[in-house]
């Protein structure tokens, strides 16, 4: 990964994304957010959707889990907001600005640590992941759909010579997906469950990783 990126960057890049988000992000990304909402709903309970963006994926959520949204974009949640109002929304428990390296929240607040195509989004991706282990509680799941760069042959070299311009749009091109497995080899209590690719493109994959009962 070559390009910086920083939290306030982002910020902007997805506040100037906001009003044309859902046209172009929504229908590409709606089979590995279905994916995602399955996994979370089978264990149910608190759901913490990290860069829940315009809340596009909240009306899929089960009436019975309990989902709080956060995102960094104040644009980006006020479509959030309008959605669970206009949608009579009643199981989303809070929709607030929050940064995915700083989660405001105490230890194992949460069930599931959903994060869909945020990842590669964040100026420091370690670092979101170690909050995401810390907030959810021993037993629960953090459940990612993520790009997965190629890194080699032509679509990697196409991808890391976009990367400057893709970075000041707000997400990573070049993004392998040894960060997740590098990132669980330094923790003891989170594991690598499930990888899965979902569309479009085989680029992008559905990722669970478990915390440790014991942890
Ligand atoms: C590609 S969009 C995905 C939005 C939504 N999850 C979806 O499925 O369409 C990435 C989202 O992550 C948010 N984001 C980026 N960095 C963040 C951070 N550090 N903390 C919280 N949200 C962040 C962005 O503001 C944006 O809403």
């Amino acid at each position: 990964m070559t390009a910086t990126m920083t939290t306030a960057g982002v910020a902007q890049a997805y506040d100037r994304w906001a009003p044309i988000y859902d046209l172009v992000f929504g229908p590409v990304f709606r089979q590995g957010r279905a994916s995602a909402i399955r996994a979370a709903d089978r264990i149910g309970g608190r759901i913490l959707e990290v860069g829940v963006g315009t809340g596009i994926s909240l009306p899929g959520y089960a009436a019975g889990s309990r989902v709080t949204g956060v995102d960094i974009s104040e644009d980006m949640l006020d479509k959030a907001r309008d959605r669970v109002a206009r949608l009579g929304l009643r199981n989303i428990d809070a929709i607030r600005v929050g940064d995915a390296e700083a989660l405001d929240f105490a230890d194992q607040s949460f069930d599931v640590v959903v994060a869909q195509y945020v990842v590669s989004a964040v100026a420091n991706p370690a670092r979101a992941l170690d909050e995401f282990a810390r907030v959810c509680r021993p037993g629960g799941e953090i459940i990612i759909t993520t790009r997965v760069g190629a890194e080699q042959g032509v679509r990697g070299a196409i991808e890391k010579t976009l990367m400057p311009i893709t970075s000041r749009l707000g997400f990573r091109t070049d993004f392998p997906f040894a960060l997740y497995t590098d990132w669980i080899a330094t923790r003891g209590d989170v594991e690598l469950i499930e990888k899965r690719e979902i569309p479009p493109l085989g680029h992008f994959s559905l990722v669970r990783i478990a915390k440790r009962e014991n942890a």
